[in-house]
């Protein structure tokens, strides 16, 4: 079971949208979700169609007395097949001053102990936080083993998010947990010039940190939200769809364990044979701010292991990947601007797994 706290102290940045909609692309690929909104203002509760006035019980009572009365899954709603969700409503903001008297530890374990109490039905459990770093999103983040922060490229403060992660390694370093962190570039417009130079800052910063799936604007992921389900049933089509389905694949492709053990770069001795070679591939195209490469020899992970130069011919820019690859048949996509697609210049593909085509790289 992974647990996620999506995170920023910033409101409006997609922390809701993303817990929700990442919770639907995760249940299309199959997985079992678990949403735990710690939000008072109850908006992913809202967004998966559910009153938080008509509720009879709240993470409040759960947050108060975890592991007595108050069980989580005494409060636990199925809001589809494979999506469930542990409510919130406005008396959470209550829970800070009910529990004032309390040790720090023993007010923020609350919600890891009723984490650890649930029977192993989730794969996933994503917890949505409120929009300041409070003993909610303390609890969260004590819960959690990874972390996603959204991060808007309509409007970035680079302040803000030192701030965050300087809190959350200081409080990884308090409770002997390590949490990986990544970021999520969120609300991203490529028509205009500060987002993608935006979106650039974020990965030159945050490098393999960065997710490579790019959130992009997306007026169905509103409307969605207002009908209560996942723009994964709401608009499967649409670009706010496939946007959450590359973060779910780029999520369940690389688990933190994985991520760790992926070599940065890989060495061999080109000459011989059998052994890894290098391996060029070109992208062309005169409007991409952003492209990398993904494919079964980097675990999926965009430009892991991967050599990139740009350079440019006219008004087209050209992106040279090397690649050291040992002999054998590859699968591989690029994304572009966060969007995963199939390689123009390549002839050869077959379906991936969830469907869409993957291009196809020999090499000999
Ligand atoms: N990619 C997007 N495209 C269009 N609207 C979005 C997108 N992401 C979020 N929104 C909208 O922006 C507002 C803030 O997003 P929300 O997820 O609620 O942020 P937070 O939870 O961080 O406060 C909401 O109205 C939401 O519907
Ligand atoms: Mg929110």
């Amino acid at each position: 079971m992974r647990v996620i706290a999506i995170v920023n102290q910033k409101g409006g940045c997609g922390k809701t949208t993303t817990t929700v909609n990442l919770a639907g692309a995760l249940a299309e690929e199959g997985h079992r979700v678990l949403v735990v909104d710690m939000d008072p203002q109850a908006h992913a509760t809202l967004a998966l169609g559910l009153e938080p006035d008509d509720l009879e019980a709240n993470l409040y009572e759960v947050l108060v007395e975890p592991t007595g009365a108050g069980r989580l899954d005494s409060i636990i709603i199925d809001v589809s097949e494979s999506i469930d969700i542990a409510p919130s409503s406005i008396v959470l903001s209550a829970l800070e001053q009910k529990l004032a008297s309390e040790r720090h530890d023993a007010r923020t374990e609350r919600l890891s102990a009723a984490i650890e109490a649930l029977p192993p039905l989730y794969d996933f459990v994503l917890i949505d936080c409120p929009p300041n770093v409070g003993l909610l999103t303390f609890n969260a983040l004590r819960a959690a083993g990874e972390v996603i922060i959204p991060l808007e490229t309509s409007f970035f403060a680079i302040d803000g998010v030192q701030k965050l992660l300087e809190t959350i390694g200081l409080l990884s370093e308090r409770i002997g947990h390590k949490l990986h962190v990544r970021v999520l570039p969120t609300l991203y417009d490529g028509r205009t010039r500060y987002a993608r130079n935006t979106l650039g800052e974020i990965r030159e910063l945050f490098k393999e940190l960065c997710f490579d799936s790019v959130i992009r604007l997306n007026v169905k992921l509103r409307e969605a939200a207002k009908h209560g389900v996942p723009i994964s049933r709401f608009a499967p089509t649409a670009i706010g769809a496939l946007d959450y389905a590359s973060v779910a694949m780029e999520l369940a492709a690389a688990p933190p364990e994985v991520l760790a053990t992926i070599p940065t770069e890989r060495r061999g001795a080109p000459d011989a044979i059998g052994a890894p070679r290098e391996v060029v591939v070109r992208f062309k195209d005169a409007a991409a701010g952003d492209v990398r490469i993904a494919g079964d020899f980097n675990g999926w992970v965009p430009d892991r292991g991967v050599r990139s130069l740009i350079a440019s011919e006219g008004q087209t820019r050209v992106w040279t990947k090397v690649l050291t690859l040992e002999p054998g048949t590859y699968q591989y996509r690029y994304v572009v601007d966060g969007e995963w697609r199939e390689d123009p210049a390549n002839p050869q593909s077959a379906p991936g797994p969830t469907g869409q085509p993957n291009s196809i790289l020999h090499v000999r």
